[in-house]
């Protein structure tokens, strides 16, 4: 492609603009913004006004545009977006996790057709360049384990609520304001931004190509105060884990739940809106990735690298999916902490071990091993009010 770039920009949000900002402070680069697409003609920008358009075809059919970046918030409209972009021989950049997570294999089969380049890494732990490094610099065999905090406004919450005394909805609208969160909160707390993002790394790390509704998830809704306290006299941290480990059969276990961790871990050192991720390779033992995972200017530090790297055409070649791709296996066991008012609805037949631990006339608390399939299948303990399910250690890690 031409070296001089020149972008058709959806979307002016707190990513969008961040994008146009950053962009002006990098004039090396040689990139410009053309157009950008807006939905609401009447609000007021900060950028000149001949900038903006409300017909997505002044960008999609414009022959002086040749790559679209996109950070809209609609899923399927960003995947039309990105669709016909495409089928018009532009290569793209996205930041839409949902819309990624819920259209890889279309996603895959356009790259393949058109032989253009689909960037996205800003979607996952936004600052953090860890697609790539999953993409080039892991081989398959060597990646036992990848571990991760990776929604930014969660970890935030948390942080706030179990260091600072904030109650969850003041720290919610402290995140809000931050411009972490996304424009429906209820993504980021109930983990279904988590698991989207999930989705991705998954595809990088291991070739795996999951249906974001095919993963064990839940956010931090039902995490409170006891919770709170039977991790601080355990000498734990809470954070919304990301895991996925190669198991001995060479399969993948995968899920993304509230976790005790210790002190010590690598993740419990990741407060605020950051994000981390911690590979564990056959060699290289344990690495541990970190950064700002939400915020206009750290996602629009990776739209900016995903911007530069087409200069030279740099397309991910999904090698894993392609050459090595593994399963994923739910028969793993999870050693789980369940805290549950005495009057809950609860089904735990195939539950081993199960013991309760505490109880007071209000509510209890349990531990049991229970497998991912189990937990997927019979979800009743995601369905209830009050209910709180935090993964524990491992044993010989606890
Ligand atoms: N709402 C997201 C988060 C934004 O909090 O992580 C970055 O993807």
């Amino acid at each position: 492609m031409s070296k001089k770039i020149k972008i058709g920009l959806f979307g002016f949000g707190v990513v969008g603009e961040g994008l146009y900002k950053v962009l002006r402070q990098t004039p090396t680069l040689q990139a410009s913004i053309e157009k950008i697409c807006i939905k609401d003609a009447f609000k007021k920008r900060n950028a000149p006004v001949e900038l903006f358009t409300t017909q997505k075809n002044d960008l999609l059919y414009n022959d002086d545009i040749n790559i679209i970046v996109e950070v809209i918030d609609d899923a399927e409209a960003a995947f039309e977006i990105v669709k016909v972009a495409l089928q018009n021989g532009k290569q793209v950049v996205s930041a839409s996790k949902k819309m990624l997570a819920y259209h890889l294999p279309e996603i895959l089969a356009l790259q393949k057709k058109y032989q253009l380049s689909f960037l996205y890494e800003s979607a996952a732990c936004a600052s953090i360049p860890v697609i790539r490094n999953l993409e080039e610099y892991y081989d398959n065999d060597l990646l036992h384990s990848l571990r991760a905090i990776v929604n930014g406004s969660t970890n935030y919450i948390l942080t706030k609520m179990l260091e600072d005394q904030l109650s969850f909805k003041d720290a919610l609208i402290h995140a809000q304001q931050l411009g972490f969160a996304e424009s429906n909160p209820t993504l980021d707390i109930e983990g279904f931004d988590a698991v989207n993002k999930w989705c991705l790394l998954l595809a990088h790390a291991y070739g795996i190509v999951v249906h974001p509704d095919k993963i064990l998830f839940n956010g931090i809704q039902h995490i409170g105060a006891i919770d709170a306290d039977f991790a601080s006299k355990n000498d734990y941290s809470i954070r919304l884990i990301a895991h996925a480990e190669k198991l001995q059969n060479g399969q993948i276990a995968a899920y993304v739940l509230p976790s005790f961790i210790k002190k010590t871990d690598a993740l419990a050192f990741v407060r605020n809106e950051f994000n981390g991720v911690v590979i564990e390779s056959s060699f290289a033992d344990q690495q541990f990735f970190y950064g700002k995972g939400a915020g206009s200017f750290p996602t629009a530090s990776a739209l900016l690298s995903d911007i530069a790297a087409l200069r030279y055409d740099y397309k991910y070649e999904y090698k894993k999916i392609h050459q090595s791709p593994t399963q994923l296996d739910n028969s793993f066991f999870l050693s789980i902490y369940l805290r549950y008012p005495i009057d809950a609805k609860m089904n735990t037949d195939n539950w081993v071990n199960f013991e309760i631990i505490d109880s007071t006339s209000c509510y209890a608390i349990a531990k049991a091993n229970v497998t991912i399939d189990e937990l997927l299948i019979n979800d009743w303990w995601k369905q209830q009010n009050g209910i709180s399910l935090i993964v524990l250690p491992l044993l010989n890690e606890q």
